[in-house]
Formats: structure tokens, C-alpha cells, sequence
């Protein structure tokens, strides 16, 4: 699988500081609200596991599953293959992804969750790669910003592979061709 990698981008000890980090920002910014922190599956498993052990303060979890579509002039539509298993009314909401991209996916999913009421929507990401994005929508905690390259590991995959690498790598192109 290491063979299939040009190069290390983020390495597993910058991620893990980084992660830290940010997990002791949330624990400040959330200390006198209802934090409700949701996975976006499956490329938000490594950043949700990590992150959660960072907050300091009372959390609750769930998880969700979406499928985007959408021709690219129209806000995305989304199709839920596993929903929230709490209602959210009450809660201070972090959405927590692997990557902001076009921004189509979580743009369209933060409209449908604010239309269940919960007291705050936020999201947190790990990666943010700002030159694609094609919505109106930024992270409200991000780790890394990365380039307008096709990245895997630590959670995000290519056709399903890579996911379980430790640390944010770059493809060797002949991969892609194969
Ligand atoms: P969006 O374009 O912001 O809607 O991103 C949708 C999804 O595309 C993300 O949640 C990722 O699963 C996937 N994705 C976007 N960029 C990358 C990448 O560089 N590597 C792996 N997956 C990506
Ligand atoms: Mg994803």
C-alpha cells in the first residue's frame, strides 16, 4: 500500500498535534453549550476517533451517512443512507468531515440538519483545500489546508482504499491509470 505513495504530505505526528489542538479549542469554545459532535462516514472515522479524545468537556456522538448528486448548477441534493439516531433539537452541533472540497456536500447537508432546529451548526474538518471550492460555505475549525491535489489516508480513500493509512498522502499518478 506504501508503495502506491509519492509522497507524504502530513505526517502522523503533525496530524496527531494538530488534532490535539483543535480538540482544545472546541472544549473551550463549546464549555457552556450542548456539544453534539457528528461523523460524516466514512472519511471522518481517524479525525472523529482522534478529535473526540481531545475535547475535554461532555460530548455527545452520532453518526451519519450521505450520497451527493447533483448536475453542478443547482445546490447539491443529498441522499441519506443512514440518518442521525437523535433528534436535534437543543444541541450545539459540530458536523465533523474529512475534507471541504467544492464545499457541495456539506453545504447541502448543514441546510438540511439547520432544518431540524439545533441551537448552533458548526462544522470542523480535517483538511480544507479552499481552491475548489464551488459553495459559499468555510469550516469553522479546520487542521490543514491542503492543495488542489487528489489526497488519501488517515480516513479518506481512493476507490475505497487508503483509508487505514496513518498520516495524509499523495498518489503516485500511475495508480489512477491502472
Ligand atoms: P465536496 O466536494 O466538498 O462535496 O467533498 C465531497 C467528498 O469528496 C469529501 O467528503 C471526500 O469524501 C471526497 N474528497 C474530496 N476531495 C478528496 C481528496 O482529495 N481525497 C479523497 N477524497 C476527497
Ligand atoms: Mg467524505
Amino acid at each position: 500500500m506504501t508503495n502506491d505513495i509519492l509522497k507524504v504530505l502530513i505526517s502522523e505526528e503533525e496530524i496527531k498535534e494538530k488534532v490535539q489542538e483543535t480538540g482544545k479549542q472546541i472544549s473551550e469554545d463549546y464549555k457552556d453549550k450542548n456539544l453534539l459532535m457528528v461523523s460524516v462516514l466514512k472519511g471522518s472515522v481517524m479525525i472523529m476517533a482522534d478529535l473526540m479524545r481531545a475535547v475535554t468537556i461532555p460530548a455527545r456522538i452520532d453518526f451519519m451517512s450521505v450520497s451527493s448528486y447533483g448536475n453542478g448548477t443547482v445546490h447539491t441534493t443529498l441522499k441519506i443512507l443512514k440518518d442521525l439516531d437523535i433528534p436535534l433539537e437543543g444541541y450545539d452541533l459540530l458536523i465533523v468531515e474529512d475534507i471541504l472540497d467544492s464545499g457541495r456536500t456539506l453545504y447541502a447537508l448543514r441546510e438540511m440538519l439547520k432544518q431540524r432546529h439545533p441551537k448552533s451548526i458548526r462544522i470542523a474538518t480535517l483538511l480544507d483545500k479552499p481552491e475548489r471550492r464551488v459553495e459559499d460555505i468555510q469550516p469553522d475549525y479546520y487542521c490543514f489546508n491542503v492543495p488542489d491535489e487528489f489526497v488519501v489516508g488517515y480516513g479518506l480513500d481512493y476507490a475505497e482504499k487508503y483509508r487505514n493509512l496513518p498520516y495524509i498522502g499523495i498518489l503516485k499518478p500511475e495508480v489512477y491509470s491502472k
